[in-house]
């Protein structure tokens, strides 16, 4: 079994293979509707158990839809449903639990430490769907949705983000590592990515280009990606960063600037992105969310080993 935790941990050849098997797989549902199950129902009879310790939308269907469509089921628990969150009982019994009962187990927390703590106790795959640090399942599924529009490599493409240096930024950090891209980021200097960001992009070679100029940043950009400026893990004060960000904002007169960049956002989205921007045709965000379905079901048969 694999554990799907960062994207810095997994082998490139295992990325792609993830990515590859995507691909034949949404190319083979072209006809079938949300429930119909895939022909060789390859995860028939398993459970992937998924827990959300945050909000969530997307990742929750998504993973939901991915699992029925391999032929397997979901079940969604709330923390407040656990002894766990109460004290009432022990994370090592909690994971003990899940794995008799479960397959896979899919966790969106607000505490890094707690992935450590399942990795260690669970003996079925573990899979991040969101920590304060990472966001490997949209991250990976982003750059499916690049490839899939720009029909090419993306290490052929440059990427640039505008906005928070938060945990769906990392994980493009480590697939830009991962996939050899160039990655521009534009950020307010106070927001720049932690020194230990940077010290690892330096030691692994990054092609990372760091500016607080987000005019500068968008130059040559052919995909952009941005995401709120408020995470639900920050515990800032709201109206000071928001102020912070205010030339940070997508509008139609920064995209000027690129070379008619392409734009995702993984949502939910705030006020970083004007309308006009949002709705625009190059603004790809229904089909990215959307793919997240196809990535994670690929992302579900490397945990339980069963990619082709
Ligand atoms: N992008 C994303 O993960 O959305 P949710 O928070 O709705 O799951
Ligand atoms: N950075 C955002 C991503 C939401 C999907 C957050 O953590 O709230």
């Amino acid at each position: 079994m694999k554990h799907f935790i960062n994207i810095k941990d997994i082998p490139y050849k295992m990325l792609r293979k993830i990515l590859s098997d995507a691909k034949k797989r949404k190319k083979k549902r072209n006809k079938l509707s949300t429930l119909e199950i895939d022909k060789d129902q390859p995860l028939k009879g398993s459970l992937l158990i998924q827990m959300f310790e945050k909000s969530s939308l997307r990742t929750r269907l998504s993973f939901y839809l991915a699992i029925r469509q391999l032929g397997g089921s979901a079940l969604t628990l709330r923390p407040d449903e656990l002894h766990l969150s109460k004290g009432g009982e022990s994370l090592a019994d909690t994971a003990k639990i899940l794995s008799t009962y479960g397959n896979i187990f899919m966790l969106r927390t607000d505490d890094e430490n707690k992935l450590a703590q399942f990795k260690k106790h669970l003996s079925i795959p573990l899979i991040n769907g969101l920590s304060p640090l990472s966001h490997p399942a949209q991250i990976l599924s982003d750059v499916f949705t690049i490839e899939e529009i720009s029909k090419k490599n993306i290490s052929k493409l440059n990427i640039c983000w505008i906005g928070d240096s938060n945990n769906v930024l990392n994980s493009l950090i480590e697939a830009s590592i991962k996939f050899s891209f160039n990655l521009n980021i534009g950020s307010p200097k106070k927001y720049k990515p932690s020194k230990t960001i940077i010290d690892w992009i330096k030691k692994n070679k990054g092609k990372v280009k760091i500016f607080d100029n987000p005019k500068i940043a968008i130059k040559n950009a052919d995909i952009l990606l941005t995401d709120k400026v408020i995470s639900m893990n920050d515990k800032v004060n709201r109206k000071n960063k928001i102020k912070d960000f205010s030339n940070f904002k997508i509008n139609s007169k920064l995209m000027s600037l690129s070379k008619n960049a392409f734009i995702l956002h993984c949502l939910p989205r705030g006020n970083e992105i004007s309308d006009d921007v949002f709705y625009s045709k190059k603004s790809v965000v229904w089909q990215q969310a959307l793919n997240r379905i196809y990535v994670q079901k690929s992302i579900l048969l490397y945990c339980l080993e069963k990619l082709r």
